[in-house]
């Protein structure tokens, strides 16, 4: 892999810290930096060499959810000697010029024509500036090349998304483009793809002749934490729904991509979430109690933080299967998952057998107890012919589950220049038209208990329907 300079445009946001550093730290102990590469970090306050340094491996000793193990402090060291610091205001056009002269100045010393990578860790309505700004100060080209990853969301709607695609379209080719969502880089998303497209064994009944309905669950036990101030101004659909969830179904039920190449699964994903239809009328909005406590979130604020919908796929294929989405947080479990509930067998016997008689469901668990999990009838071990649910399961535990990070595989994916796993702008757009269709019907939210699935008019909506949300399982693919 070529070298190159990583400028992180908020180095010292929740993100940087919780998600980038670490990420870095990862692939640092891999061995899989260049050697020569170097980290350049930006935020607003000065800060000395020592301090930047001081400020990565304090960051590295705080521990996450998806970051818990233990640091190596010659690891850290070695990372953090990598960081440099430009302090500046990102709004500010004198800051770009000097972060040019920094970087030229750098490339001047080592004699070399540096590749550029900028991540933007900030706040998404800088992001117009900073497009602005990054072309104004001729940072946009250079010798090497020059690539952005921009973290989601792009835009707020689909048509303030269009115009940041056209100004990136403006100044930037679409090669240089990184849109991020973690999601595509998680492995138990990749390995849907693989699952399906390597096998075929499920693939023809991947249809509406099978499929009674599917369901799409992402949700959380913990509320928003430190992230009130970005989490008040997006909400639960936007922050979530309009990306993680709608990519999930996406890779749950798009067609086959003529090859594994960037250009035929980009392709097929947008085309899966071009065919989504919303139905705005089942849009249903919560907040959870306390939420207007939060630090950084208004006292009277109407955020959403959690949202249930119903969709449908309006293809082929998928014409007449119901989608049910909901997803939020301070819910009664961490889970995330895609269940894809078949239609009872024809051909199945249901006379003189006592016992459970519980659809077929296939189950994409992205988090926790990762796996891919069929659930079967089988006949419980006794005299009588009685049966039982059971689950037939490919668990990540039993091949340790060390894979990377999302993070750690997105960036090394940027940094090698493969666009597969990023969204495009035909691609996020697609997204924000669906949520815009739900958003038109924004109502203030019910307040729901925390610790709950959120409000009762949630369970009222798919059961009007004759149908349940199942109840994610913990029993498989138990550590
Ligand atoms: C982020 C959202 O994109 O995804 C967070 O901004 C959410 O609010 C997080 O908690 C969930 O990611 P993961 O990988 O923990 O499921």
């Amino acid at each position: 892999m070529d070298s190159f300079v990583l400028i992180i445009l908020g180095i010292t946001s929740n993100l940087a810290k919780l998600k980038l550093i670490p990420a870095l730290y990862d692939l640092e102990a891999a061995h899989l930096l260049p050697e020569d590469m170097t980290i350049i970090g930006v935020a607003r306050s000065p800060k000395s060499k020592n301090e930047i340094e001081e400020y990565i491996k304090n960051a590295l000793q705080q521990k996450n959810r998806h970051h818990n193990h233990p640091i190596d402090e010659d690891i850290s060291t070695r990372l953090a000697k990598r960081v440099h610091y430009v302090n500046g205001d990102l709004d500010d056009p004198s800051f770009y010029i000097r972060l040019k002269e920094n970087l030229d100045d750098m490339a001047r010393n080592n004699n070399s024509c540096s590749n550029r990578m900028f991540y933007l860790a900030t706040f998404p309505s800088l992001y117009k500036t900073i497009f602005e700004n990054l072309k104004e100060a001729k940072l946009s080209t250079n010798c090497g090349w020059v690539r952005l990853m921009i973290e989601k969301p792009i835009g707020t709607n689909k048509e303030s998304a269009q115009a940041l695609n056209q100004l990136l379209a403006r100044y930037f080719e679409e090669d240089q483009i990184y849109r991020l969502d973690h999601y595509l880089g998680k492995e138990t998303m990749q390995n849907i793809l693989a699952f399906r497209f390597a096998n075929g064994l499920f693939e023809h009944m991947m249809n509406s002749e099978y499929i009674d309905h599917i369901q799409v669950t992402a949700a959380e036990d913990f509320g928003v934490g430190e992230r009130g101030g970005y989490y008040d101004t997006v909400g639960a659909l936007k922050d979530v729904g309009q990306n993680h969830l709608l990519q999930m179904l996406t890779f749950a039920t798009m067609d086959k991509p003529e090859s594994w190449s960037n250009e035929a699964i980009t392709l097929r994903r947008t085309e899966l979430l071009q065919s989504i239809k919303p139905d705005p009328l089942s849009i249903i909005f919560g907040q959870y109690q306390g939420y207007r406590e939060e630090t950084n979130t208004t006292n009277d604020s109407e955020t959403d933080t959690f949202f249930s919908f119903k969709a449908s796929i309006e293809n082929e294929r998928f014409s007449g299967v119901p989608i049910y989405f909901r997803g939020g947080k301070e819910l009664a479990q961490t889970v995330t998952e895609v269940s894809i509930i078949f239609k009872p067998s024809p051909d199945r016997i249901s006379n003189g057998l006592g016992g459970a008689m519980d659809p077929n469901v296939l189950i994409y668990r992205i988090q926790p107890n990762e796996g891919i999990v069929l659930r079967l009838l089988t006949k419980k071990q006794q005299h009588e012919l009685e049966i039982e649910h059971t689950y037939m399961q490919f668990c990540y535990k039993d091949y340790s589950l060390n894979a990377p990070d999302p993070y750690e595989r997105l960036i090394m994916d940027a940094f090698k220049g493969d666009q597969t796993f990023f969204v495009d702008a035909p691609e996020v757009e697609a997204q924000w038209e669906i949520t815009d269709k739900l958003s038109l019907s924004k109502t203030p939210p019910t307040v729901y208990t925390k610790g709950t699935w959120g409000p009762q008019t949630a369970d009222e909506t798919i059961n009007a329907d004759g149908r349940q949300w199942l109840e994610p399982s913990l029993l498989f693919c138990k550590l």
